[in-house]
């Protein structure tokens, strides 16, 4: 087992990663000293998969536990305002005190609501994550982020709320579908490109990337790289948060232009290709360089070419010209300057940008 620690003063909280979590997840709870009281947050698919042995281990543990809430639709719906009045309703009738715990025990999706939740009951209550998927193992659980979406967009309304411990159980990889594993390989592909470059090098040597061996070693490296950029800038106050969103400026506008029907991972995968290729065009990556990503990216069974998903370049732009209007004017591209290594630049013209897409 792995444990990184993400250190935020009297927030600091472990990220444990490693085979066999779930079963042990009450002993692994038990040195937090947390209330008596433990809600677990679900859905009904990850539930039939986990939820027994999350339970068996809570009560073997010790702990007192409140029914659970299963999120009505098992997606990204369920990040609503209706979703979070039933929950607050439920943990109310579960008369959950200042000392409970919440656990939410599934993807990103569950992780959002659930955080949101508990950073709202009684002004916050401790949170525990056990993410299921891998993007939320490799991103959604770690720095704090909560949230529900609202009809003019996602993720609109939200809090900075910190768990007090996060558990990766690679194990609950086994049943995910391959296209929702390549979609957390493209955040995993993003690490290697800002931070990481022996990550990198790491996935391009290595043949099966779904072996669970390797994957605890690609979830770990790449939740330090997220830690260590959180515990520098907690809050997205400082600027150094904004090199999480390397490929994502160009990825919200892919997503936006297909009316959120390209998946969040295939959308940052041909964010990543734009941004190295604006980086080349201003001559701040090599050719090298922008090549080993893409072949990395293709490596992945990620998509390079946009062209197949028939995305019109006129809402594309538009989307980005919106983008840059909420933030006053001054759209910031992260890009690449070699494997490892970003840059934010300002200076990106409207034609240099049509030129890219
Ligand atoms: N808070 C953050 O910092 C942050 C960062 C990135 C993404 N997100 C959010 O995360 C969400 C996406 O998360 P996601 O990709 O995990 O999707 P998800 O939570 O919707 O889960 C995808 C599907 O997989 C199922 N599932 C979960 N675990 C499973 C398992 N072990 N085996 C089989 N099926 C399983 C779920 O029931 C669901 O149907 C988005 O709402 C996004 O906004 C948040
Ligand atoms: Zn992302």
């Amino acid at each position: 087992m792995k444990r990184i620690l993400v250190r935020l003063k009297e927030r600091s909280y472990p990220i444990l990663i490693g085979r066999n979590l779930v079963a042990s997840v009450g002993s692994f709870l038990k040195p937090l000293k947390l209330g008596p009281k433990i809600l677990i947050v679900t859905n009904e698919a990850v539930s039939n998969l986990f939820l027994a042995s999350v339970l068996s281990s809570l009560k073997r543990a010790g702990f007192e536990l409140a029914a659970p809430y299963l999120l009505e639709h098992g997606d990204e719906r369920d990040k609503s305002e209706k979703t979070l009045l039933r929950l607050w309703e439920h943990m109310a009738r579960a008369k959950l005190e200042r000392t409970s715990t919440l656990l939410a025990l599934g993807g990103g999706v569950v992780g959002d609501v659930a955080g949101f939740a508990a950073s709202t009951y009684m002004r916050g209550i401790s949170l525990v994550l056990v993410p299921t998927t891998l993007l939320a193992q490799v991103d959604a659980s770690i720095g704090g982020k909560t949230g529900i979406d609202l009809p003019s967009a996602k993720n609109l309304v939200g809090t900075f709320y910190q768990p007090r411990m996060v558990i990766s159980d690679v194990g609950t990889l086994q049943k995910i579908p391959t296209r929702e594993l390549r979609n957390g390989f493209a955040e995993i592909i993003k690490y290697g490109m800002i931070r990481d470059a022996a990550l990198f090098r790491l996935l391009e040597r290595e043949k099966n990337w779904f072996e669970p061996d390797f994957l605890e070693t690609v979830i770990a490296r790449s939740a330090a790289v997220k830690a260590e950029i959180i515990e520098r800038d907690e809050r997205e106050t400082k600027g150094e948060r904004i090199i999480l969103n390397y490929g994502h400026t160009f990825a919200h506008a892919f997503e936006a232009a297909s009316q959120y029907r390209l998946p969040h991972g295939e959308a940052v995968a041909l964010g990543m290709v734009s941004a190295a290729r604006l980086a080349r065009k201003k001559k701040l990556l090599r050719a090298s360089d922008e090549e080993r990503q893409n072949r990395l990216i293709e490596k992945a069974g990620l998509p390079t070419e946009r062209a197949r998903y028939r995305l019109g370049h006129h809402g594309i732009l538009q989307h980005m010209m919106l983008d840059k209007k909420k933030r006053e004017g001054k759209p910031r591209f992260v890009l690449p300057s070699a494997v490892g290594c970003v840059k934010v630049v300002e200076n990106v013209s409207l034609a240099e940008l049509k030129e890219i897409l």
